[in-house]
């Protein structure tokens, strides 16, 4: 296994912060917290389904530390996050009377991350926030770059702000109680980095890919640290998205419009909906003649050897419309002058972004998987 640091820096100046790799690391969660941000009151955002599995080692660990702590527990799933939540939640903790130097903790996937970094953005206009990933799709990515946000019947993550944790607590023991599904959603978004950007990192997973998703410790936590340094290399580029980080949402285009057509609920995960988004982008890439079939292949083959979604799956009472889908990138907030941004790829590791795509050349793409 090539070697990567167990500690990384994403380098952003005075908003420069620590993700932290490991084993068990949930157990000295206060300490680390308490060196990070002193020891302000504290509040741990997390959801149902997480609360009886690691709410008591983190409170305790608080508390060992000598930091007093709230806990909010929220509905598990992505119809939580929304303006609802926000109210409620951000009540919640100005009935303590937060400080500057308060911290919210969020102890959860990239629901629990997206919303609990929203609310840190917005409470006495920006307190504290600490992340606990506890998917795989978090800890590869939602917990790392400082994107917040909610959803809105408008679309998925309109709302939101760039605010970036004071810390990153990735402790890979959490991933043995996540169910397969989720492992494999967070796999989507790893093999996105290779295709995107590091084509070395693609060749490894080829052959290492099986044993990431099986969760073997060596194989998972390198994916882990491997998909981190890619993701804050990117964001230390390019904070706010003017260029280059534009090219983590591959598959993202079609990713959130068919997460939109699902109304966010379970028939469909975002790393699922990505890993289709994905295979519709590599496939237009082709179309469009800026790939060749050969990497088109090669990169299908990877997510069906892993078990990643490359069609629309069928589901009873849903039809795949794909004027609706094209209704919904129609909101896309990467969209410009009108003009829906696509990310496409020339090879492996070699990704571009282009708002000249022709849409009924899409269109007809979008009708092939009901075929
Ligand atoms: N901010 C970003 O940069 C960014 C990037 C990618 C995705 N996201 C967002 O992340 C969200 C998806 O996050 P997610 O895939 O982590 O889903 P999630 O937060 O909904 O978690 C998935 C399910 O797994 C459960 N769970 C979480 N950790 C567990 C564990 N260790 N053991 C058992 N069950 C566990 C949760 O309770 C939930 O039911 C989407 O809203 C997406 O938009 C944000
Ligand atoms: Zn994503």
């Amino acid at each position: 296994m090539p070697s990567v640091s167990n500690k990384l820096t994403v380098k952003l100046g005075a908003r420069s912060y620590d993700i932290l790799i490991g084993k068990g690391l949930l157990k000295s969660a206060g300490m680390k917290i308490h060196n990070t941000v002193g020891n302000g009151k504290c509040w741990i955002i997390t959801d149902e389904n997480l609360a009886p599995l690691y709410l008591p080692l983190i409170q305790k660990s608080l508390a060992e530390a000598a930091m007093q702590s709230h806990t909010i527990i929220l509905p598990a799933g992505e119809d939580t996050k929304n303006f609802e939540t926000v109210k409620m939640l951000t009540n919640k903790v100005l009935d303590e009377i937060p400080e500057r130097g308060s911290t919210l903790i969020a102890l959860g996937g990239g629901v629990v991350g997206d919303l609990t970094g929203f609310a840190a953005s917005v409470i006495l206009r920006g307190i504290n926030f600490i992340q606990i990933p506890t998917t795989f799709l978090a800890q590869v990515d939602s917990s790392v770059g400082g994107k917040t946000g909610i959803n809105t019947r408008h679309g998925k993550n309109l709302i939101g702000a760039f605010y970036q944790p004071n810390l990153v607590i990735t402790d890979t023991d959490v991933l043995n109680s996540l169910p397969k599904r989720e492992i494999l959603a967070g796999y989507a978004e790893v093999v996105k980095y290779g295709l995107i950007r590091d084509a070395t990192f693609f060749e490894w997973l080829e052959k290492n890919g099986n044993a990431v998703v099986n969760g073997e410790f060596e194989a998972l936590s390198y994916a882990i640290q491997k998909s981190c340094g890619i993701k804050a290399a990117i964001v230390a580029d390019d904070e706010y998205e003017r260029g280059t980080r534009a090219l983590l949402n591959f598959g993202h285009t079609f990713g959130h419009a068919l997460e939109a057509e699902t109304e966010f609920g379970s028939e469909l995960n975002h790393g699922e909906a990505v890993s289709i988004g994905m295979t519709l982008a590599c496939k237009l890439s082709n179309i469009l003649g800026f790939s060749r079939s050969a990497t088109l292949n090669r990169t299908l083959n990877h997510f069906n050897k892993i078990g990643l979604m490359t069609n629309f799956p069928k589901i009873e009472n849903r039809q795949w419309k794909p004027h609706k889908i094209l209704g919904h990138m129609a909101h896309d907030k990467k969209n410009k002058s009108g003009r829906n941004t696509f990310v496409l790829m020339r090879d492996i590791g070699e990704a571009f972004v282009s708002d000249d795509v022709n849409l009924e050349v899409v269109e007809r793409l979008l009708q092939e998987p009901n075929s």
